[in-house]
């Protein structure tokens, strides 16, 4: 067994992880302590965000080059930068003289970092190019002799797959393309490049992030989302008793595929559409990229979410909406744009009136949160219908953290 395996044992409890890993019919989901434990955070950070791809960032969130914005990613301190010629690169946000924070607010326009302490400065690719009086000389490095080329900033490796940044800080995981393959053969080639960013907005809740992922069911649609799936026949086919929107476990992702042509929600006309490939179908569907990064495809348009775990209880949604070309940002999509945003995030666009999707499921995660502190939510069950995406990926976070 893992020193990892044992700490999660001893937190979680030997006969929990039994109870998760049966089949979905005799299975208990994860105890309280997986959402409430700061050491089971911390143990996540470690051996979870680290040694995974997790989602960083929005590629839009450095726009130009020479932007740059400081990051947490796994209790980190990380750097995401474009370079002058429009690269993305991600770096550890820590100065090699003696580990000063380089950037410490969103910068642009940026030619160099330059670090607040004392001044070494190094290229946005990351070099080393200046120490200046670190010796005591001008150039600070003629009787110092440092091997300058050592001590540029330290990257992360990083891949950026559309409009997304994900990163693998231990540099141990799987090729990215192994990591995201589910994904991209579930969308059939929809051209994601096609659409553009339009709106972009953080929410802090008070709850944990795997809250998310748990989510990622249909079964709580009509009594969540009261204004947007008005009947349970929106969700479940009566004849079969099947969830319409089909729930499939595939590995590091997870999705819910609508199996007819319709939408999650009605469109909201008049958006042009995502493209597909000739003679592929159009798909729909709303997926987790295990671990933390969400992907809603519409017909018209793209609704992600990054979760960016702060505490065991406090996590930060970054959300981003995508519409395809000019209907991100023309005029003349404005009201339809502003109508599907509003199904996100309510009339008011404000998280707390609990108007839109988002923050009808928020509004459920925080009460979820307070009530898991109970020992009585040590025992929770999963349905065998809606929700063996859940319990697929309780089982690949433990199984991952315990390798
Ligand atoms: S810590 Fe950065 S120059 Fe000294
Ligand atoms: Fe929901």
């Amino acid at each position: 067994m893992t020193v990892a395996a044992e700490a999660i044992e001893r937190i979680l409890g030997k006969a929990a992880l039994d109870e998760l890993r049966k089949p979905i019919t005799q299975a208990c989901g994860l105890p309280g302590a997986a959402y409430t434990s700061e050491d089971f955070f911390k143990l996540e950070q470690k051996n979870l965000f680290a040694r995974t791809w997790m989602c960083l960032a929005f590629a839009s969130d450095v726009p130009q080059p020479g932007d740059a914005i400081p990051l947490m990613a796994a209790g980190i301190p990380i750097i995401l930068v474009r370079d002058r010629a429009g690269a993305i690169r991600v770096f550890h946000n820590v100065c090699r003289h003696r580990a000063a924070m380089m950037v410490t607010e969103p910068c642009s326009n940026l030619k160099q970092f330059a670090c607040p302490y004392h001044a070494w400065a190094y290229d946005l690719d990351g070099r080393l190019k200046s120490i200046p009086f670190f010796d005591g000389t001008k150039n600070g490095n003629e009787r110092a002799g440092l091997d300058m080329s050592e001590l540029g900033l330290v990257p992360v490796r990083t891949a950026v797959w559309h409009h997304w940044v994900f990163i693998n800080l231990d540099g141990k995981a799987a090729p990215f393309d192994e990591h995201v393959r589910p994904l991209e053969d579930l969308i059939q080639g929809a051209d994601l490049g096609a659409t553009r960013i339009a709106h972009r907005e953080d929410w802090e809740w008070r709850g944990n992030w795997k809250m998310q992922n748990d989510n990622w069911e249909t079964y709580h649609h009509v009594w969540v989302h009261k204004n947007v799936f008005t009947k349970i026949t929106d969700d479940l086919d009566l004849a079969t008793g099947e969830p319409i929107a089909e729930p499939i476990p595939l590995g590091t992702v997870v999705t819910l595929k609508r199996r007819g042509d319709q939408d999650f929600y009605p469109a909201a006309g008049q958006l042009p559409l995502i493209p597909f490939p000739e003679g592929k179908k159009r798909v729909r569907c709303t997926s987790v990229v295990f671990p933390n990064m969400t992907l809603t495809l519409q017909s018209d348009h793209l609704a992600s979410v990054i979760a960016d775990p702060i505490a065991a209880d406090r996590t930060v949604s970054k959300m981003g909406f995508f519409f395809v070309g000019d209907a991100a940002s023309a005029p003349e999509f404005a009201e339809q744009r502003k109508k599907t945003l509003a199904r996100w995030l309510g009339e008011t666009g404000k998280m707390r009136d609990y108007g839109g999707i988002r923050s009808q499921d928020m509004k459920i995660w925080e009460q979820q949160q307070i009530a898991r502190q109970s020992p009585v939510a040590d025992k929770v069950v999963f349905s065998p219908v809606w929700e063996k995406n859940v319990h697929h990926f309780q089982r690949m976070l433990v199984d991952v953290m315990s390798a």
